[in-house]
């Protein structure tokens, strides 16, 4: 195995991402970056990476126009190979902003370099602002994606330098400042979360988050305030019963068309396994 992709996903476009790079790129492994511990919390190194790859590729969605919580915490954990090759795919909702930048500036901590840095827009999983958009949209999008993806592949098959993709100047110099406020109110933000009477204590939602911040108390769920805002709970819910705020009960939900409920399960189990 020459390449290590270590994903993180919530309603599977960036595990998708992850696959069709792995393929394209050939000899390659895809994983889960799992939960984060207390340990990583508190700054202990848990990982040693670069053991036997050539490349180690990171690909994620764009939170709240930057890293994820737990894609920040994962690189703080690891032990890195200062003169190895990395990549990084930020998968997103059409706004990238600085994701990229501050990747590389979290790498560069770890005495790292970004050797190349790619945005993908896809179909945009933030329901609280809306839903995906029009079927042909959500076709276009995965389909533009696609053909990056294969150009990536490419370019990191040859262990190239790319760019750092970054959004326009005014997404910089506003939501940078936006990203930075919110980081640390992420985990409580799931007091916004409630059901309606169409769930039907199936306990599908307990079973989709990785970070185990759901549990069932009777026949309905009830949120920990850990949450990470990945939004698997609400998009996967098979009644459509989990809403957030006042207006998702009007928009449709979305996850990605190739990957299944069972991938996002297995998924969330092992990660919830390796918080323990
Ligand atoms: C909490 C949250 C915040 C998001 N913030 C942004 C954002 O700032 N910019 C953007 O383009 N997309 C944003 N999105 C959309 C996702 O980045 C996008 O839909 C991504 O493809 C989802 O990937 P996944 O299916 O692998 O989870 C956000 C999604 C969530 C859940
Ligand atoms: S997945 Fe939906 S229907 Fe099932 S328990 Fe959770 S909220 Fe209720
Ligand atoms: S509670 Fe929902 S949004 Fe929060 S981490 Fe779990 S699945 Fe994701």
């Amino acid at each position: 195995m020459k390449t290590m992709i270590f994903f993180y996903t919530g309603t599977g476009n960036s595990l998708w991402t992850a696959r069709l790079l792995a393929r394209g790129i050939g000899e390659s492994e895809i994983i889960p970056i799992g939960g984060a511990s207390d340990d990583d919390m508190s700054g202990h190194n848990r990982e040693i990476i670069m053991c036997g790859a050539e490349a180690v590729g990171f690909v994620f969605p764009v939170h709240i126009w930057g890293v994820p919580r737990r894609v920040v915490q994962f690189i703080g954990s690891l032990i890195m190979d200062t003169a190895g090759y990395y990549f990084a795919v930020a998968v997103n909702g059409g706004q990238v902003a600085s994701t990229l930048l501050q990747l590389r500036k979290l790498l560069e901590r770890k005495g790292a370099k970004l050797s190349a840095g790619y945005e993908i827009p896809m179909p945009s999983n933030y329901i609280p602002w809306g839903g995906p958009g029009p079927e042909d949209r959500i076709r276009e999008r995965c389909a533009a994606a696609e053909r990056k993806i294969s150009e990536i592949a490419s370019i990191v098959r040859s262990r190239g330098r790319g760019p750092v993709e970054k959004g326009p100047l005014w997404q910089n110099i506003i939501f940078s400042p936006a990203y930075r406020l919110t980081f640390r109110r992420v985990p409580g933000m799931d007091r916004s979360f409630w059901t309606d009477p169409k769930c039907n204590g199936c306990g599908i939602c307990e079973k989709v988050c990785s970070c185990g911040n759901i549990r069932m108390e009777g026949e309905r769920p009830v949120w920990l305030h850990r949450c990470e805002q990945c939004l698997a709970c609400i998009q996967w819910c098979p009644q459509e019963a989990v809403q957030f705020g006042k207006r998702t009960p009007r928009y449709p939900r979305y996850h990605h068309p190739e990957v299944s409920l069972k991938d996002i399960i297995s998924l969330a189990r092992t990660a919830r396994e390796g918080r323990k």
